[in-house]
């Protein structure tokens, strides 16, 4: 059997004296997609801020097999961590270009070009939109930027913060695809989604989160025939 690319056993996380994630576990393989879903102010944000070491977790984390818990953000990223922030934080004065180049300094220059041409591939509008300012770019063009260059550093656990908000249906519909995609190239993804159905039906394993909690775990397609999670989180359609 193959090691896990991230496990969690008991994670907890805080905000000062406040626990904001109580006692999460979850294991994530190579080529698997992990969605969270839930409610606004449930924890989903903390939980993966907190695995990217940008706040302090407790309980075990362990990432390719090694225990990480003492690597600082950059490190995490030079091992093959990724994470694409609810912000979509980019370089606003930055080209399109130069957030890319920026997303490899991992690989230090090792295949840059190639990867860019795959980013290019993935991302269409990219290419044509090559020198434009970052900042000038639309939502759904930042979220496809911001995906762009996380995927420069070749990540191994890809983590993706609602990456479908406030997109239109055709651009959210591109963006699974490329989920898709990596799932195929065998990167592993954590995926935070509101929009659960499109999430529940792209992954294969699901957690509900709730006040903290996972409430609900297992196969993706176990959670979407749940009637208690239909009826609070798939509506009647
Ligand atoms: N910097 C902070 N300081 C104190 N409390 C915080 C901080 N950031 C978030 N929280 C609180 O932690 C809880 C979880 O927030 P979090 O952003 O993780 O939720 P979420 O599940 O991502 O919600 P959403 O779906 O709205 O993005 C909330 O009660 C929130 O108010
Ligand atoms: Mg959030």
């Amino acid at each position: 059997m193959s090691t896990p690319i991230l496990t969690l056993q008991n994670v907890c996380v805080s905000y000062g004296a406040v626990e904001a994630v109580h006692g999460v576990s979850l294991s994530v393989d190579e080529g698997e997609i992990f969605t969270v879903i839930g409610a606004n102010g449930a924890g989903k944000t903390t939980l993966l801020n907190a695995i990217m070491g940008l706040l302090p977790l407790r309980g075990t984390m362990m990432f390719q097999g090694r225990a990480i818990s003492g690597l600082s953000i950059e490190e995490r990223v030079a091992s093959g961590m990724a994470l694409v922030a609810e912000t979509r934080e980019l370089f606003g004065a930055m080209s399109v270009l130069d957030n890319l180049r920026l997303g490899a300094w991992t690989q230090r220059g090792k295949r840059a070009g190639d990867d860019l041409e795959a980013v290019f591939a993935r991302f269409p509008r990219l290419k044509e939109r090559i020198s434009q300012r970052a900042d000038t770019m639309s939502g759904g063009e930042r979220q496809m930027l911001a995906m762009g260059r996380a995927l420069m550093s070749r990540p191994r656990l890809l983590m993706l913060d609602e990456p479908s908000l406030g997109l239109a249906p055709r651009i959210v519909g591109d963006i699974f695809k490329v989920i898709a995609a990596l799932r195929q190239q065998g990167t592993a993804v954590l995926l935070i989604e509101q929009n659960a159905r499109a999430a529940l039906a792209a992954a294969n394993q699901a957690a509900v989160m709730e006040l903290g909690s996972f409430t609900s775990q297992g196969p993706a397609s176990a959670i979407a025939a749940d009637p208690g999670i239909i009826r609070s989180y798939l509506g009647l359609h």
